[in-house]
């Protein structure tokens, strides 16, 4: 019986796998010239980390973690995301010592989501984050990154930054006690999801998509008209800052997201490419996440994209590394002298595709299905005097090429 795949995940290989890898390697590339380094955290990690740094009335913890007690009767999960894990290594793992901590990272992540197009119960993120820092400057520097980062991947264009304050806590609390009694007055008419919301978690209702509850909420007070002063300021250097770096954003006073750790500064790039899962890179700052995790008072402000969304984004327009060449030997004699030269041009830096099976004309198919530029087929007579036949696949000549100068001849043929 043929086993497939569990619901929400799915197989890498071919076209998407290399987009993959090119998204990772953009970001990587761009994170280290930004100065942030490498970091890696656990998968599964005690549920605590997220039920205490996502928030209990999060969607994450109160309905999508994939949580278990493993033989000891301890409760782990598999990590919805990778803030909390970072955090928790900065509060416990004694990282907190080093100043600025700018680490990036990427991986699987697991939400148990009804999955659909650009959705996933696995799925897989990249991201930054920067603790210890409490500087305006480094939530533009995240922003400014993850702008460059969609631009290098040739999706600026697609996406819209969304940008909103959700201020600081006591801002928050002013605002909460605003809004509940304003909602109160609606309450039998809010959607069922609001009307629990609005016990647990009332700033949630922003996210709702019931028609009825967004015209509740026109009417509703404004999170912008609570913030304190610092908060205000806050928000006016990173709005002021953007417009400096000439990063376009739309200013989404709506826009909470769906995880409690957050203060200040929250954002979204979105893009209207991908239907209902349009969020392609999301983050904000974060004031009492590491102290939430036993560790010292530092806040700290990153992002993160989903690579899955990106390759759907990318999936039209990538195309592959491609490998240039291919030898081919024309009698199986000389497999061994092929494999050789394969090997020779390699270490010289020369990509190389290779096959070792099938006649001549099926080789040849096979280097031509790879988009290769050139053939260098050998055959006994001409080996033996130090030549081989170059074919190049854009204009179909062959041509005799001496052995000894065929790495000059490449060379200029992928020039
Ligand atoms: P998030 O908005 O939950 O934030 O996820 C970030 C990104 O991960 C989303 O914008 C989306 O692209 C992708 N994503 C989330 N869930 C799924 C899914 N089920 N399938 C496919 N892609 C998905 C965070 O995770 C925060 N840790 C971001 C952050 C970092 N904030 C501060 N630092």
């Amino acid at each position: 019986m043929k086993i497939q795949t569990a619901r929400g995940t799915q197989v890498f290989y071919g076209q998407p796998a290399y987009i993959y890898e090119h998204i990772l390697t953009t970001f990587q590339n761009l994170s280290q010239n930004f100065g942030f380094a490498p970091m890696a955290t656990p998968i599964f990690e005690s549920s605590a980390v997220f039920s205490r740094g996502l928030g209990e009335s999060s969607d994450i913890v109160s309905k999508e973690m994939y949580s278990f007690n493993d033989r000891n009767g301890d409760s782990f999960t598999l990590r919805p995301e990778g803030t909390a894990g970072i955090a928790r290594a900065y509060a416990a793992d004694g990282l907190s010592q080093h100043s600025p901590f700018k680490v990036y990272y990427h991986g699987p992540m697991f939400r148990y989501e009804r999955p659909q197009k650009g959705r996933y119960r696995q799925f897989h993120q990249l991201g930054v984050e920067n603790i210890g820092i409490t500087s305006y400057f480094s939530d533009l520097e995240v922003i400014d990154l993850g702008y460059q980062f969609l631009g290098d991947l040739g999706l600026a264009k697609n996406c819209v930054l969304s940008i909103n304050s959700i201020g600081d806590e006591e801002s928050r609390r002013q605002f909460k006690e605003k809004f509940v009694s304003y909602l109160k007055n609606y309450e039998s008419e809010l959607s069922e999801d609001s009307q629990k919301r609005l016990k647990i978690n009332p700033l949630r209702i922003f996210d709702s998509k019931s028609e009825g509850d967004q015209k509740i909420l026109e009417g509703a007070p404004r999170l912008t008209d609570s913030l304190n002063e610092s908060s205000r300021e806050f928000r006016d250097h990173i709005f002021n800052g953007l417009e400096k770096l000439g990063i376009p954003y739309q200013s989404a006073s709506g826009l909470v997201r769906g995880l409690d750790y957050y203060s200040h500064e929250v954002f979204e790039f979105i893009t209207k490419d991908l239907g209902a899962q349009g969020t392609v890179l999301a983050g904000g700052r974060y004031d009492h996440l590491v102290e939430q995790l036993g560790g010292p008072k530092a806040s700290g402000v990153g992002f993160a994209a989903g690579i899955e969304r990106l390759s759907l984004l990318l999936e039209d327009q990538f195309k592959e590394a491609h490998l240039d060449f291919m030898v081919i030997p024309v009698h199986q004699d000389l497999e061994m002298d092929a494999f050789a030269l394969t090997e020779d041009l390699r270490k010289s830096g020369f990509k190389l595709f290779s096959h070792f099976s099938g006649n001549l004309s099926k080789r040849m198919k096979k280097a031509n299905s790879q988009n290769l530029k050139a053939a260098i087929l050998l055959g006994p007579d001409e080996f033996k005097q130090g030549k081989c036949q170059l074919k190049v696949f854009a204009t179909g000549e062959q041509s005799e090429v001496s052995l000894k100068d065929l790495k000059v001849t490449l060379s200029k043929l992928i020039k």
